[in-house]
């Protein structure tokens, strides 16, 4: 068997170029892509001081023959659009968003890894006027850029069953944030987590905000088991996922039943006694959990391994993002 090689850690090497376009006087100027380097923003800037800033997050995958597709942009730069229309800043125009991205791919097109690899695209708006006395004063100037990041495979190591803890006292976001992509969210997620690692050694916190299952800090939730798959319903409560929208559109097509509900811990408990539990998201596709902590007391999920079906559909998603399986719903675009 030959070694793996170190790969840096997932988001810390970014690609050389970005693409970068301001908002002025009521419009957005043309976009640019330019060496990545530091910024120059004023200490008063808006996001600075009032969080006015959301971001998104999808990947382009390298094929064995060279080529290299993006995986779902349009649903990316759609709630990317209804980000910035929930936190009041101006809302980058589409068609100039998917022309940035498409030329960052362009120019770091030798930056994009072999599959399991993939290019990260970051896109990260933010408000920029200059005024400390703006709590209740949206941004009128803001800056939109596109970065790039190559990443490896998020489970080098093997796919480990995640340890989640199940925290119904805490919540990750206010009630109408959950679905916008913001910064402050992953804040306000950050000391609940690292008290469950501390505590409980766990990788991950489940909210269950009033006992009912919503999503991790970073990642959709969902349960498998018997061919039916449960995940929560959308709200504007937490993030909806574009891996989560994949999934469930491939598990029926599977032939798998698909509930999409509200449903509560008990409920999620009963279910992992002989059932499995994911998460989901870009980064790690679907994770499986091994181990879910509540009150006191470690819940070990089907086996307390990674299950079959959790392995199946991920497998089935990442043949198709990287064009080893058919792409029937259009998903993937040639850049
Ligand atoms: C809070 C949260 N929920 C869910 C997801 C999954 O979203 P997606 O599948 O679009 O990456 C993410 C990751 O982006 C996230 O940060």
């Amino acid at each position: 068997m030959t070694a793996q090689p170190q790969r840096p850690a997932f988001g810390t090497v970014l690609a050389s170029h970005m693409a970068v376009a301001t908002y002025q006087a009521g419009q957005w100027g043309r976009h640019a892509v330019v060496p990545v380097a530091p910024l120059e923003l004023s200490p008063a800037a808006h996001v600075l001081h009032y969080a006015s800033t959301c971001f998104e997050g999808f990947k382009a995958h390298r094929r064995a023959d060279g080529s290299v597709h993006v995986f779902r942009m349009d649903m990316h730069i759609k709630r990317m659009l209804q980000s910035a229309r929930q936190l009041v800043l101006p809302e980058p125009d589409p068609v100039q968003l998917a022309a940035m991205v498409r030329e960052v791919i362009d120019r770091c097109r030798d930056a994009v890894p072999e599959a399991p690899g993939a290019l990260y695209l970051r896109p990260i708006l933010f408000g920029t006027t200059a005024n400390i006395g703006a709590a209740a004063t949206p941004a009128t100037e803001a800056s939109l850029l596109v970065l790039a990041s190559p990443v490896w495979d998020y489970f080098a190591g093997g796919m480990k069953p995640l340890r989640i803890f199940v925290d119904d006292e805490n919540t990750r976001s206010a009630a109408n944030m959950g679905m916008v992509k913001t910064g402050g969210n992953y804040a306000a997620a950050m000391g609940p987590t690292l008290a469950a690692r501390a505590k409980h050694r766990a990788d991950q916190v489940l909210f269950c905000p009033g006992g009912m299952v919503q999503e991790t800090g970073a990642a959709n939730f969902v349960l498998i088991k018997d061919r039916q798959l449960l995940t929560r319903s959308l709200d504007a409560s937490f993030l909806h996922g574009v891996t989560r929208d994949s999934l469930l559109t491939l598990a029926r097509d599977m032939g798998y039943g698909v509930s999409e509900r509200v449903f509560d811990i008990a409920e999620m408990l009963e279910w992992v006694k002989s059932g499995e539990a994911a998460l989901s998201g870009t980064a790690a596709v679907l994770a499986g959990v091994g181990t879910l902590i509540h009150r006191g007391q470690e819940h070990s999920v089907g086996g307390g391994d990674v299950g079959p079906l959790t392995r199946a559909l991920r497998a089935q998603l990442l043949a198709i993002q990287q064009g080893d399986a058919p792409d029937r719903h259009g998903w993937l675009q040639p850049v």
